[in-house]
């Protein structure tokens, strides 16, 4: 069992992507003037062959716990890893549609019958393959007969979900590796997604033995799931590609929301397993403001909490994003400039001030501290910092974290940043 010898690995040089060349081209140049890249992705390619153990990586979206997709013993590797539900099926990742049309086909370039029909990706998801792969888009696909995918990767359920990332380092491993590759987000199950080699390595450091660390990922939220085998077609998992656009596509035009989003009135358990179970939840308690919600009942529900002595707020997030000042109105605004300060080793721009309180029942005022976060205006910028946001603040154990919501009708990726904190907040929605 690997322990804290956890290596972490910068792989971010190769971000830049292979230019003009194929995967193949761009790995032959990378082996011939052996760069130290080559070297640590040669390694985890060869882990994921044949290790049980398995290895984290970036991607555009978030990043990956990767393992031989066609390995049971490699697959059960990272529900252990994670300490995932075993009914929770994983996103199969790929470096081209050749491999997928390898995996429906499992026994091409074996001795066939000419019986034996070849087995193509649903036509329904072509139009989107064209529009939107290699990105942040899970497609759902009835798992073929003999398939190669290990039975743990679907969770006994008929279909399997698979993605092409957009991410040239994630395609380049899985070209090397050459196997079709299971990835769930890196963080420990319930945690939020890990947008950084750092996230992965605090949740998962004693338990996998190598993290490639490209950089922060790109998009900062998990892909958008969808399924079109279905009629009509479903979101399961809203992500980085939203309604909109998808009704662009023929066969597209009536697509509905398949997750159930707390304040839609969804009767039917979620359609794709994972959106059932709590998520992006950091240690401390998350209290969702919807962006309509004024200032001042904001502020009076954070001193009543901060009052009474029974909700044990010493510590208190703030993560604003359009609307709320700094520091709400918490401390007087002329107390306020002379007593914010820095946190140091934290996110940039993540700021400090203590809040005297005067807790029910209490003689004495005590000092709590209020940590400041300003998370971004527009919804790239707040989409990319949610995660890491979250996690600053749990490292510096608040006991509640407020949040500034957005409103979820600004767009597909506001949608999906209001269906990641309305999980995370659970049922502590504020109008
Ligand atoms: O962006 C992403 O999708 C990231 C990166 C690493 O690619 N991966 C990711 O995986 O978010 P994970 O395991 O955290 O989420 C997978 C989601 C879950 O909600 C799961 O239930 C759903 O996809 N899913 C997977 N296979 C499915 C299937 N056959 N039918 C319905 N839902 C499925
Ligand atoms: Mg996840």
């Amino acid at each position: 069992m690997p322990d804290s010898t956890t290596r972490v690995v910068s792989v971010q040089r190769l971000n830049q992507g292979p230019g003009d060349r194929s995967l193949a081209e761009w790995w032959a140049d990378e082996c011939k003037n052996e760069t130290p890249e080559s070297k640590i992705i040669e390694e985890a390619a060869n882990l994921l062959r044949t290790s049980d153990t398995p290895v984290a990586f970036p991607s555009e979206t978030v990043y990956g716990l990767g393992a031989d997709a066609t390995r049971s013993s490699a697959v059960q590797g990272i529900y252990k890893a994670k300490q995932r539900p075993s009914d929770n099926p994983l996103i199969v990742h790929v470096d081209s549609v050749d491999m997928l049309d390898r995996l429906l086909n499992p026994t091409l370039g074996s001795p066939r019958s000419c019986a034996t029909p070849r087995i193509s990706i649903p036509p329904i998801y072509q139009p989107l393959i064209d529009r939107f792969w290699p990105g942040p888009l899970t497609i759902i696909i009835p798992n073929p007969s003999g398939s190669n995918l290990a039975p743990e990767v679907t969770s006994k359920l008929t279909t399997f979900g698979v993605r092409l990332p957009s991410s040239p380092l994630a395609r380049l491993l899985i070209h090397v590796a050459d196997r079709p590759i299971a990835a769930p987000s890196a963080n420990a199950s319930t945690k939020p997604s890990p947008t950084t080699a750092q996230h992965v390595y605090h949740d998962l450091h004693d338990r996998i033995s190598l993290i490639l660390d490209g950089g922060p990922s790109g998009v900062g939220l998990e892909s958008t799931v969808v399924d079109g085998i279905s009629n009509p077609p479903a979101i399961l998992r809203p992500g980085g590609i939203g309604i909109e656009a998808l009704r662009e596509c023929a066969g597209w035009e009536n697509v509905t929301l398949g997750y159930n989003d707390g304040n839609l009135d969804m009767k039917e358990i979620p359609r794709a397993p994972g959106m059932k179970y709590r998520h992006y939840s950091p240690k401390a308690r998350v209290v969702l403001f919807e962006s309509s919600s004024k200032a001042a009942g904001v502020e009076r529900h954070v001193q009543k909490d901060l009052q009474d002595s029974a909700i044990g707020a010493h510590n208190i997030g703030i993560v604003r994003t359009r609307n709320w000042k700094q520091g709400l109105n918490l401390a007087p605004d002329e107390d306020l400039a002379s007593t914010l300060k820095p946190v140091p080793n934290s996110l940039e721009n993540l700021v400090s001030f203590p809040i005297p309180v005067q807790e029910t029942g209490s003689p004495s005022s005590r000092t709590k501290t209020a940590y400041d976060y300003h998370l971004g205006t527009d919804t790239e910028t707040i989409a990319h910092g949610l995660f890491a946001a979250l996690r600053a603040l749990d490292e510096l154990d608040v006991d509640v974290i407020y949040v500034e919501g957005i409103s979820a009708l600004d767009g597909v990726l506001a949608a999906a940043v209001m269906n990641r904190l309305r999980k995370a907040a659970g049922t502590e929605m504020k109008v």
